[in-house]
């Protein structure tokens, strides 16, 4: 009887959590199913599959879980400037490269490693109407060692987040796309980790 009962509630939540992670994609522009111009015409309706697969991952992208989607080949402009106490990388690093993967608008979107079943190619270029484009001098850093010993206008990390968030790499210091950005959640458009209303994510590792 225990066993059971503990099966069945493994299993509701199992389902819960399903449920609970595609529902913050549908919908979204990350729901990649709903564009027709891509593996949906070849009958896929696998939502992850366009960043994540269960087997046969990418080897070269490994920071991020499970990846599924093409490496970009691009070489980057960093942001640079003569006030920068913190040390930002020659490139971008794994988590960053997973977005820019898609968002520097050179490699399709459906170009995928590991194919849904049923499905045997991607559909072609898709360009996105958003695209940050390989110079990154422009953009907020990032790749960047976060150190608020550097600067003292800089809340300090606990635990590898700063005020809940999420720095990436090795060493759990580095400041990646998906620090400021969710991947898997719009409700703070443009899938924000948190709403940035009195510019609350800025302040919430800037001291200003
Ligand atoms: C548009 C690309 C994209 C889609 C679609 C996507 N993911 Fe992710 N996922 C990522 C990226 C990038 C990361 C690593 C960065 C991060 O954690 O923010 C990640 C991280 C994860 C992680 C580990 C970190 C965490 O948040 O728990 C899990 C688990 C995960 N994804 C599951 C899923 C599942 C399940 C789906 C489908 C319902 C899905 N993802 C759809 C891009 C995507
Ligand atoms: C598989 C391709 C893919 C990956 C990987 C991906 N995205 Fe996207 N993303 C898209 C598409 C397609 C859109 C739709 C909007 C567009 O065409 O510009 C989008 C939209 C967005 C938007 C909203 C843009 C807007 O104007 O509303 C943000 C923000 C965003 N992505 C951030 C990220 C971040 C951060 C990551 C990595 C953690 C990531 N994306 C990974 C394909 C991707
Ligand atoms: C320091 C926080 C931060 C980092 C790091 C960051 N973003 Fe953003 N991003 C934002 C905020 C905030 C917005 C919304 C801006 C607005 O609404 O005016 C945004 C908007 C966007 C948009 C919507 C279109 C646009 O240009 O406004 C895209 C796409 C996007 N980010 C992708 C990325 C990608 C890809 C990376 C990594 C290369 C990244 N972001 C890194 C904070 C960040
Ligand atoms: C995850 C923490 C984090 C968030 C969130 C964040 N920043 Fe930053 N930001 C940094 C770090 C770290 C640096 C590098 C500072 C240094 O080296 O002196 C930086 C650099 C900058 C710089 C360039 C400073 C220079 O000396 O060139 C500006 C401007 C800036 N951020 C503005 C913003 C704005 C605006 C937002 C909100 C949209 C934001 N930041 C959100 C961590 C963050």
């Amino acid at each position: 009887m225990k066993k059971i009962a503990i099966l069945a509630s493994l299993l509701v939540s199992l389902g819960l959590y399903g449920t609970a992670a595609f529902a913050e994609i549908t919908g979204t522009s990350h729901d990649l199913t709903s564009n027709t111009t891509l593996l949906t015409n070849a009958g896929n309706t696998e939502i992850c599959a366009y960043c994540h697969t269960p087997h046969d991952a990418s080897t070269t992208n490994t920071t991020t879980p499970l990846w599924n989607h093409e490496d970009t080949q691009a070489t980057y402009t960093m942001y640079s400037s003569p006030s920068l106490d913190m040390t930002i990388a020659v490139s971008p690093a794994g988590v960053s490269l997973a977005c820019l993967s898609c968002h520097d608008g050179t490699v399709a979107a459906d170009q995928l490693l590991n194919f849904p079943s049923g499905v045997n190619a991607g559909q072609g270029i898709f360009s996105l109407g958003n695209s940050l484009g390989t110079d990154l001098s422009n953009d907020h850093p990032i790749s960047l060692t976060y150190n608020a010993a550097q600067d003292v206008d800089f809340v300090a990390p606990v635990n590898s987040q700063v005020n809940g968030l999420q720095l990436f790499g090795a060493g759990g210091d580095q400041v990646e796309c998906g620090t400021c950005h969710s991947v898997h959640d719009n409700t703070n458009e443009p899938f924000l980790r948190m709403s940035n209303a009195g510019s609350a994510l800025c302040l919430a590792c800037h001291v200003k």
